[in-house]
């Protein structure tokens, strides 16, 4: 089965609204727009309605959150919904990101809720799973992954499925420079598929995208690509710079 790449920018706590601008008038005109590629723009709170004003209706270029808070509205200072997001043009909302994780404790139960909450609201969900470098070396790649997996994506049908996407996220290669190599990122994607295989069937885990991150660069996209179950990219600091996500954008088209 074909699955259509999707390469996904996670700005974090970076661009302001006025960067932004500046940041989608280069990006714009950089990047290659015949391709079979989704593109994704994951920009903070403050910067995501200035974001999906400047792409407008775009097919190949829409905007994420980063989180997202799994109540409804309320009391929850600080807080933002699932309806705020979508008020403003949201398409996608990046869910357990390594950094929620380890930074401010969420775990797969949370990150759940927050999936449904997406879902609800006609949102898609980036989910990000991936194991740190003490889990990998102490042989717990495998259940770390699958307890992620399963425990997020608890009580998700089938057709649901239709809407997520996966982010294998290593943590030992997020913002360090260390890439996993095409063959580590390709068998453990493909163990990914395999425990999607076990929760929703064949057919689900063949349909769904899985893309790859940590490190990812406009030098070593090309390869990343060309593995049969790498579907796509979340790029954090290679994103920052607009010119180089175009390039990155431009290795989808390639592969
Ligand atoms: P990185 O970040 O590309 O800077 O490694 C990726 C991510 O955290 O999504």
């Amino acid at each position: 089965m074909s699955r259509k790449p999707i390469i996904a920018a996670n700005w974090k706590m970076n661009v302001t609204p006025s960067e932004a601008a500046t940041y989608l008038d280069t990006f714009l005109a950089n990047y290659t727009e015949a391709q079979a590629t989704d593109i994704v723009i994951g920009a903070s709170f403050v910067t995501l309605p200035k974001a999906a004003e400047l792409i407008g209706p775009n097919p190949a270029v829409s905007v994420a959150a980063q989180n997202m808070s799994h109540e409804a509205s309320g009391a929850f200072t600080g807080e933002t919904s699932a309806a705020m997001l979508n008020d403003i043009g949201t398409d996608y909302v990046i869910l357990g990101h390594s950094e929620r994780r380890s930074l401010y404790g969420e775990d797969d139960a949370v990150i759940n809720k927050k999936v449904h909450a997406t879902l609800a609201a006609g949102m898609k969900p980036i989910l990000c799973i991936g194991e740190s470098l003490e889990e990998r070396e102490g042989g717990q790649l495998e259940n770390v992954l699958r307890t992620q997996l399963s425990g997020s994506l608890a009580d998700i049908s089938a057709e649901q499925m239709a809407d997520i996407v996966i982010a294998y996220e290593p943590v030992w290669a997020i913002g360090t420079g260390v890439t996993a190599t095409p063959e580590q990122a390709q068998d453990t994607q493909k163990f990914v598929r395999s425990v999607l295989e076990e929760l929703f069937g064949g057919d689900v885990a063949a349909a769904t995208r899985i893309q790859y991150g940590g490190s990812v660069k406009p030098g070593n996209a090309v390869e990343l690509l060309g593995c049969p179950d790498i579907d796509g990219f979340l790029v954090g600091g290679a994103a920052l710079d607009p010119e180089s996500f175009a390039q990155i954008v431009a290795a989808g088209t390639a592969g």
